[in-house]
């Protein structure tokens, strides 16, 4: 049924519609993210609607089912999601193209095929033979998986309904098309009419459904944002696209933990569960040059050890230079200033380039007291002990504060052989059983700090 065709305004990072165009969203602020689009304005059918069939219900009337949950088979990606897929949910997997979705999908098919369960990847992006050149890259696959290339969201259901697999891909949602809107493929009414059909799709047939999404600068194709509201689960794989590890971040998990992380590498043969990612991280810190230090932060559940490195020079501009590379530039301006005031060290006419090793984002504040030891090491010039490991946060008036699971912390790193650890005074009473030939030194200022460094 033909409707009435208007035109609205979408904003591309949140959703928001509007019937004219503004040059600011008045929902998220974003300028210049209002895109025209057609919508197929059908006449509603709220006539011809049953509206009998809802009962409201008290809490104990519900029969409480405990989440079913099916392992992937690869670790990371099961830790991220918090312990396993869960039935009848919907998994958004987002991140910049070429990162490698397309490839940790193929994988989890795999995994599941290979356990004889039921799992069909849709792929609107590339043809079959495509697919079948990178599966070729990552191993034997078994017959329980199959594939369809199709874009056309009536004919995916009607597909998904005949065969009932029990976990479906869908590689992007920006390529997926359904008849009922107007406007082309990725746009925003586009995007979301079709998550809602899968969704719709996910819980109805209890089926498990993973979305690709491409995150893409302003322009073209909407971005996953708009998606995030309504699916159970977001994932965002990031990391360097020269660099060779990735790392999967939950961001949004309606039955799990978020800011787990889980890390992998690129390889010849497609995606390696990264076992040990401190080792990782730290592999390559170079020895003995001042300005390098490593520091603790908790990525979820997990301690994480990162080499921060500051360069201090002197600057040949009025206007110092100041860039972060990796952590919050605001926090290390913040944190310039405190050594400025409480070490009396004069930075003002100096450039500072602060850099987390391995292209990572940190943003705890536990790293805080490492980006100053890495800071003050560059402006002295005096390397830090390589065997030492730092945690804590630093307030205004140059404290250290403690942060929470020391313990956690300080195992990781007589894991990895480190001799020292310096931590916030106040975070010793918290570690119990400090492991053995690991030397702990409590700092209360950051004065303290740099005097033990
Ligand atoms: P892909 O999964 O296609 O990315 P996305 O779906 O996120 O766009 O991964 C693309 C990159 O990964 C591509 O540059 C090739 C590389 N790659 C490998 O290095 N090794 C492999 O085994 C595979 C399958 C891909
Ligand atoms: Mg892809």
């Amino acid at each position: 049924m033909a409707g009435k065709i208007r035109s609205v305004f979408f904003c591309q990072e949140c959703g928001y519609e509007s019937s004219k165009w503004v040059g600011q969203c008045p929902a998220c602020k974003s300028w210049n993210s209002m895109v025209e689009e057609l919508v197929d304005k059908k006449t509603t059918k709220t006539l011809s609607r049953d509206t009998s069939g809802a009962k409201p219900l008290t809490i104990s009337q519900i029969t409480a089912s405990s989440e079913e949950r099916i392992q992937t088979g690869i670790g990371e990606l099961d830790r991220v999601l918090g312990g396993g897929i869960v039935t009848g949910s919907m998994i958004l997997v987002g991140g910049d193209p070429g990162i490698g979705k397309s490839t940790l999908l193929l994988q989890v098919a795999r995994e599941l095929s290979s356990r004889s369960i039921s799992i069909m990847y849709i792929s609107g992006e590339e043809s079959l033979q495509q697919i079948r050149m990178r599966a070729d890259r990552i191993g034997d696959f078994s017959d329980s998986l199959i594939l369809l290339a199709e874009t056309n969201l009536d004919i995916i259901e009607a597909v998904i309904d005949k065969a009932k697999p029990r976990v479906a891909v869908i590689d992007s949602i920006q390529t997926m098309i359904s008849d009922d809107v107007a406007s082309a493929a990725g746009s925003v009414s586009q995007v979301r009419e079709s998550t809602a059909r899968l969704m719709r799709l996910a819980k109805d047939k209890n089926i498990t459904i993973f979305v690709v999404g491409h995150v893409t600068k302003e322009g073209v194709v909407a971005g996953p944002r708009v998606l995030e509201h309504m699916v159970d689960t977001v994932l965002y794989f990031e990391g360097e696209r020269h660099a060779s590890y990735r790392i999967l971040r939950g961001v949004k998990n309606r039955f799990g933990s978020t800011n787990e992380i889980g890390v992998f590498e690129m390889s010849e043969s497609g995606l390696r569960e990264v076992a040990n990612p401190s080792e990782y991280m730290l592999d390559g810190k170079p020895e003995g040059a001042s300005g390098s230090v490593v520091a603790c932060s908790i990525e979820g559940t997990r301690p994480l050890l990162i080499e921060i490195q500051a360069l201090v020079s002197h600057s040949a501009f009025n206007m110092p230079r100041r860039t972060a590379t990796g952590c919050d530039a605001n926090r290390v301006n913040l944190l310039i200033a405190v050594i400025e005031k409480r070490l009396g060290l004069r930075l003002g006419d100096h450039d500072a380039y602060v850099n987390i090793a391995g292209g990572i984002r940190m943003n705890e504040p536990a790293i805080d007291l490492g980006l100053v030891l890495a800071l003050v090491s560059s402006f002295r010039e005096r390397p830090i002990d390589e065997k030492m490991l730092c945690f804590g946060e630093v307030g205004l008036s140059g404290e250290v504060r403690s942060v929470s699971q020391a313990s956690a912390r300080v195992s990781e790193a007589a894991k990895l052989g480190f001799e020292s650890v310096m931590l916030p005074e106040s975070s010793l009473r918290s570690i119990e059983k400090p492991p053995k030939g690991l030397k702990l030194i409590g700092v209360r200022t950051i004065a303290e700090a740099v005097d033990n460094m």
